[in-house]
């Protein structure tokens, strides 16, 4: 799959694309009735699936870029749960008994709040959606650093049946330089607990391009974890940006690796992973041969979201918490990200939608393209044409003519019905997924996005 000249060639900025149009598009709400008619206006069998934001860590890891709120102060939950439980009556009003066929607790730190709040906000979710009995993908992200024993049990009597772990990195001086201690044998004992508990699924997060790494020190990483064979393993190209993230100024910029050395690392666990039998189903995930990702992907039918691929694709998500995106049809609505703003608006019974974005015609038939070629590596164009009547050829012939070089370049193959992503090709997905962005090109602004690889 590498191949030195083309890594050169086209490791560029761009979108990660769990959305199209991407962030970048999304304006302040004007008008809520819209998206509120749309939610009513949904079929009742409507497959819903929800995401509930806990932003709480206790201790900060220094790399972090997720929205989060580093406090000891345990009390602080009280108060978000209380305004979380308002938001979740104002939604269950509109979802009524639409099921729900899936939810993931993320942030932050889901496991910052304690068992018994945990299997409160569970009750409260339960009382207030009408959750499938069968077959629900219910997952959390849990920090192996503040769950033992009783807390994994606690979780799966709350019917969790997935993890996702924060691992990053095994290696202490990296973990010293990122402020982030956890022992390999705490990630070990927490994925033992799991296993015991009966969760169906783990995934954990690694992150290359971190201060302090090496390609050695990362290969033993990548071997140790390969030895726990978690279900899913997702690689993260570190994002370095300071100006942004103000945790990341604690990072010494001399630590950090080369570009040279984060794409040989990112060569090496590639290599390490596929020898291991993992397959690479693209941007930065690789799963087990029998995981249903890699199923689904084999059958054409994977997706993707704001929680990242999914078997769940045709789900209307529903985001709950502060900065929680939620994605009706093609109605994208974000919430407010200040956790001061999220309360006043919920404490003063408004929505506390912050921003968002409505698709027109030309976005509903692009999103359907990328997400075609970003979750199974091909487009068939007559998939788009019977679902959109147009003729793809003609609507897109200026990107096909863009393709081309891709095609010289062994990236795809574009025949008389479909475009197929090849195998060097899936490493640049996203540059591919590009030139079907109406919107790059106004906004040449790339350099705000992490490098595709
Ligand atoms: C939403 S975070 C929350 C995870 C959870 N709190 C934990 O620490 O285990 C999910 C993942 O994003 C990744 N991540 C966070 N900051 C990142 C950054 N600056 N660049 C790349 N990946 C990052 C990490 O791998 C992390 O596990
Ligand atoms: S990586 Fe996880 S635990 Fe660390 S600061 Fe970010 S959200 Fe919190």
């Amino acid at each position: 799959m590498w191949q030195q000249s083309l890594v050169e060639k086209y490791n560029i900025s761009g979108p990660r694309y769990t959305s199209y149009p991407t962030a970048l598009q999304f304006f302040p709400m004007q008008d809520n009735s819209l998206l509120e008619k749309e939610v009513k206006q949904l079929p009742l069998d409507q497959p819903i699936s929800i995401y509930i934001h806990i932003p709480f860590c206790d201790v900060v890891c220094f790399y972090c870029a997720c929205n989060k709120v580093v406090t000891k102060d345990k009390s602080k939950a009280n108060k978000y749960l209380k305004l979380l439980f308002k938001e979740i009556d104002q939604w269950a009003d509109l979802i009524g008994s639409r099921p729900v066929y899936q939810m993931h607790w993320g942030g932050g730190t889901p496991t910052f709040i304690n068992a018994e709040q945990t299997t409160e906000l569970n009750k409260k979710l339960r009382s207030s959606f009408n959750f499938v009995d069968h077959n629900a993908e219910i997952s959390i992200e849990l920090d192996p650093r503040k769950v033992d024993e009783p807390k994994i049990a606690n979780l799966a009597n709350n019917g969790f049946n997935r993890i996702s772990i924060g691992v990053q990195d095994f290696n202490i001086d990296v973990q010293k330089a990122v402020n982030r201690i956890q022992s390999e044998q705490e990630t070990r004992n927490v994925i033992k607990h799991c296993r015991e508990h009966g969760f169906k699924s783990i995934n954990i997060d690694l992150i290359y391009g971190l201060p302090k790494q090496t390609e050695e020190s990362f290969k033993e990483t990548v071997n140790a974890i390969i030895d726990i064979r978690p279900n899913r393993i997702s690689v993260f190209n570190y994002a370095h940006l300071p100006h942004r993230f103000k945790p990341q100024r604690r990072i010494n910029d001399h630590e950090l690796p080369s570009a040279e050395v984060k794409l040989n690392i990112l060569h090496q666990t590639i290599d390490q992973l596929v020898d291991a039998g993992y397959i690479y189903i693209g941007m930065d995930h690789f799963a087990l041969p029998d995981d249903e990702l890699t199923l689904a992907q084999i059958n054409g039918t994977l997706k993707r979201n704001f929680q990242g691929y999914t078997t769940h694709g045709n789900t209307a998500l529903v985001g709950l918490g502060v900065s929680a995106i939620s994605q009706i049809n093609q109605f994208y609505s974000q919430n407010h990200s200040d956790l001061e703003t999220y309360y006043t608006t919920l404490e003063s019974e408004q929505r506390p939608w912050w921003r968002g974005c409505q698709s027109n015609q030309d976005d509903k038939i692009r999103h359907r393209v990328i997400m075609q070629l970003i979750s199974n590596f091909y487009c068939e164009f007559t998939d788009i044409e019977n679902e959109f009547d147009i003729d793809f050829l003609s609507y897109f012939s200026a990107e096909m003519d863009k393709l081309i070089e891709f095609e010289v370049d062994g990236l795809i193959q574009i025949g008389k019905q479909r475009i197929q992503v090849q195998e060097p090709g899936r490493l640049f997905i996203r540059n591919v997924c590009m030139v079907f962005d109406a919107y790059l090109s106004q906004f040449g602004d790339i350099a705000r996005f992490s490098k595709v690889i």
